[in-house]
């Protein structure tokens, strides 16, 4: 059955543009499940460099069809400005589907987000101030504004008064700023309408007469495994789910379905925004990782923090994702250290921990164990073949599939379409 999900198995920015954009030729549907523009996939094709957040990263291959499923937030300005972008550079982008059950980030939605991050000061969660949290709150509180609502301005107005009459209260009475007025926020949405009726469509129908008819769909998560709002590192995560259950629920298709699940695992670690991070650097190893791995959010330009693999993240992130492959990333950045330390384990009030704990506080405690492997000073960002790679670049790689539980089916040993090194066919 050719479903697969491809997927962030760390703290986001893993390189899932890419490796989306690499399978995106040979699939007939690439599908965003979750998340919103709080993700940045960037994409290089030859020279040129795209940077995706809200649309699907196979909307630049031409034979493939672009999806946004109805568990991504949409925010209308921001998708069409990133569609006036592509089209600007000759990309067509004319197939592309929306969910008519997804979600839309309101103004009001953006304005509580970043309110809400000053408000808790150093408590922060360092969000991407994309309003992603608020408009899931929404969903969830079932005071949301759907893309179909668009059309009936009625209930939107409805809709929208509901969610206004609690949010002005506390924006006014509790944070000190103005109320927001129902009728301007109707108007800027209903005047989204018609730009966005073409791309409309019942895409869980779609998509699953497309698998019935043995076309290969593709699902793209943004952010990853441990941002995952209930696999995660709560609170400092995201407000959806990027792990792979997210695909079924975000794109109404069933597991059953679904028969590869690829786990994107970059050859060391990063995270943007607050929380626990166990093998975070604060050194110039830390600091050469962020400049040649080009380490700054492609969203929100902040620095990312950097440091070493992490492999009981990695096992964590094979177990409640079910991983059935890695494409492992930037294993070229790695390249002129002399040993690389890899964490084994964590140390936990003076015991070893082999698995990640399910408490944060256990978790905000964890300190790495490290093994140190050999590192590599060739070149590798020519390799074609896993034999091109030096020896301790294989072994490193071996070593790193074996902590992880799964196979490692590709490498990226370079930004490039083409600077990849593909072990097992992923169709
Ligand atoms: P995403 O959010 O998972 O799509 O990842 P981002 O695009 O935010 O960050 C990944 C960065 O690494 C981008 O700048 C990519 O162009 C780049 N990248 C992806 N794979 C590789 C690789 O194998 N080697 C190198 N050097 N860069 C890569
Ligand atoms: P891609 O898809 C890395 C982080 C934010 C913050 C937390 C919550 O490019 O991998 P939010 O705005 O989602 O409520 O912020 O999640 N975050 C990401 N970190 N990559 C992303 O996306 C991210 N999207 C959100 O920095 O810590
Ligand atoms: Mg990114």
């Amino acid at each position: 059955m050719p479903a697969l999900v491809l997927l962030g198995a760390q703290w986001g920015d893993e390189g899932k543009g890419k490796a989306t954009d690499l399978l995106g030729g040979s699939v007939d549907y690439v599908v965003r499940y979750q998340g919103g523009n709080n993700a940045g996939h960037t994409v290089v094709v030859g020279d040129q460099k795209y940077a995706l957040h809200l649309l699907p990263s196979g909307i630049l291959s031409p034979g493939c069809t672009p999806v946004i499923g109805n568990g991504v937030v949409v925010d209308p300005s921001v998708l069409f400005s990133e569609l006036n972008g592509l089209n600007e550079r000759g990309v067509d982008t004319s197939k592309l589907l929306i969910s008519g059950n997804a979600h839309i980030i309101t103004p009001y939605n953006v304005t509580v987000d970043k309110v809400t991050e000053r408000f808790l000061g150093k408590r922060k969660i360092g969000t991407t101030g994309r309003g992603i949290g608020p408009t899931y709150a929404d969903k969830i509180n079932r005071v949301g504004i759907r893309v179909q609502d668009l059309y009936d301005e009625s209930i939107l107005t409805q809709k929208v008064e509901a969610a206004l009459d609690v949010k002005n209260q506390i924006l006014t009475k509790l944070y000190n700023r103005r109320a927001i007025a129902i009728d301007q926020v109707v108007e800027e949405l209903l005047g989204y309408a018609d730009r966005l009726a073409p791309y409309v469509a019942d895409t869980v129908l779609v998509l699953n007469q497309a698998l019935e008819q043995e076309k290969v769909v593709l699902f793209e998560g943004g952010q990853g495994t441990l941002l995952d709002i209930d696999h995660g590192t709560y609170p400092f995560v995201t407000s959806s789910n990027p792990t792979a259950g997210g695909a079924c629920t975000g794109a109404g298709v069933g597991p059953t379905k679904i028969s590869r699940v690829i786990g994107i695992l970059k050859a060391y670690t990063t995270r943007v925004g607050s929380g626990p991070f166990p093998t975070e650097l604060f050194d110039e190893d830390g600091e050469a990782l962020r400049r040649i791995g080009g380490e700054r959010g492609v969203t929100t330009g902040r620095d990312r923090r950097c440091g070493w693999f992490d492999a009981v993240i990695a096992r964590y992130a094979t177990r409640v994702n079910g991983l059935t492959d890695f494409f492992l990333t930037k294993l070229d950045v790695l390249t002129g250290w002399e040993e690389i330390p890899v964490c084994v384990a964590y140390e936990i009030d003076g015991k070893r921990v082999e698995e990640l704990p399910y408490s944060q506080s256990d978790f905000h405690h964890a300190k790495p164990v490290y093994e140190t492997l050999p590192g590599w000073s060739e070149d590798i960002t020519k390799a074609k073949s896993f034999s091109d790679l030096p020896k301790n670049a294989q072994n490193y790689v071996k070593a790193l599939e074996e902590m992880s539980g799964a196979p490692i089916s590709a490498i990226g040993v370079g930004p490039g379409r083409d600077e990849t090194i593909e072990i097992n066919s992923f169709l």
